[in-house]
């Protein structure tokens, strides 16, 4: 189907599964275990409800934001996803130039199949750019790539801290993993065990002993802002902000890691009330910042996030999928989707700005309190 009949960044799924190889399909779709999560992730939305405002002028609407200071056109962000190449002979350069044009943030993966450098020297002079970190057994090749980063001017540092180990993907694992392999995979020397789907090929560097005690040493090596990839519950969160960092995403990693994980709108809602309640924070501030990602589909679903707290969501799957299906093209059009989309339900919902978008705004008493 061309571009003009994708209406939803629904659509996108349904085409790259028709449209993309099996090996890449397995590993962009798949999640652990039953699959339970990624089907919460999206299922949790449905829970929350509007109680929109009437009578306001909404002649002009403005979705615009701010993401740990940089700008943003909306409150969303490209976040990371392995092994763009896997979809389209471009990889995460799609993403990097649609970002550019759309005013959004891209979040490059430790393991694109582009290198870091390439993938920078994609971006248009100003552009703004994350980093995540999966964290190195070899603390030297961490230091060298993270101070390599806050030199070519990234603005945010996300270390994923839920996988440990990697999730077993079933549908991925039938797949044997001879696909290129991404740049990092040559720095790191490691034997590399094809067998068991891409997911298990890539990730054999990462260091399960990782924990709070690193973190102190972080903060020694850059001054790029921290933020945990991966928090799932208020304790985390807290315990994050008292460690002086700038934020946490709430995640479980698009259902890929440990299933039975809830969804990151969900435990959002427990972290805004305890945080609150624990150090007097009231969320969104500039301080300590909170993101969601998983199942983000619609702008009333990061509208909803936005009105618990967060400061921006961030999508995964549906711009991998574009790009599978329709390159740079795909992408871009999935953002615009998404503008239109603002524009709409910003009005429907009396917000003329996103400052509007308060609390009071969402009906979240369905949504399970811890
Ligand atoms: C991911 N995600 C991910 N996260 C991370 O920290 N490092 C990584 O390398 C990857 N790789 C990756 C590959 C693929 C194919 C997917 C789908 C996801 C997780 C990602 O950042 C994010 O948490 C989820 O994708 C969000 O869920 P949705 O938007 O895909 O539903």
């Amino acid at each position: 189907p061309s571009l003009s009949e994708i209406l939803s960044l629904h659509d996108f799924e349904a085409i790259a599964r028709q449209v993309m190889n099996e090996k890449g399909w397995a590993y962009y779709s798949s999640a652990a275990d039953d699959e339970i999560t990624i089907r919460e992730n999206h299922a949790a939305y449905h829970r929350i409800w509007f109680r929109p405002r009437i009578l306001r002028n909404v002649t002009h609407v403005d979705w615009s934001t701010k993401i740990l200071g940089i700008p943003s056109s909306m409150p969303i962000y490209i976040t990371a996803t392995a092994l763009g190449k896997l979809g389209h002979p471009d990889g995460e350069l799609n993403l990097t130039r649609a970002a550019a044009k759309y005013g959004v943030i891209q979040m490059i993966p430790t393991l694109a199949s582009c290198s870091f450098d390439e993938i920078l020297d994609a971006a248009t002079p100003g552009q703004s750019q994350f980093l995540q970190l999966y964290v190195n057994k070899d603390r030297d090749i961490t230091r060298k790539f993270v101070q390599h980063a806050e030199r070519r001017g990234i603005k945010g540092l996300f270390i994923t801290v839920d996988a440990p180990q990697l999730g077993r993907r079933e549908k991925d694992m039938r797949q044997k993993f001879d696909a290129e392999e991404p740049d990092e995979m040559e720095r790191n020397s490691e034997k590399v065990d094809r067998s068991q789907g891409a997911a298990r090929a890539i990730s054999s560097f990462i260091d399960p002993g990782l924990c709070w005690e690193d973190i102190p040493w972080f903060k020694k090596i850059t001054k790029m802002p921290l933020i945990l990839k991966g928090v799932q519950c208020w304790e985390d969160a807290l315990r994050a902000y008292d460690e002086g960092l700038a934020g946490v995403v709430l995640s479980n990693h698009g259902g890929r890691q440990l299933d039975f994980a809830r969804s990151g709108v969900e435990v959002l809602v427990e972290v805004v009330d305890k945080l609150k309640e624990k150090r007097g924070l009231a969320f969104p501030n500039d301080k300590f910042q909170l993101f969601v990602d998983g199942g983000v589909r619609r702008a009333t679903d990061v509208i909803k996030a936005v009105a618990l707290g967060a400061t921006a969501v961030g999508i995964g799957r549906p711009f991998l999928y574009a790009f599978s299906s329709y390159g740079q093209e795909g992408v871009e059009k999935g953002l615009q989707i998404l503008h239109d989309e603002f524009e709409m339900n910003m009005r429907l919902l009396g917000a003329p700005t996103m400052k509007d978008v308060v609390r009071d705004m969402v009906d979240a008493s369905s949504v399970h309190q811890h």
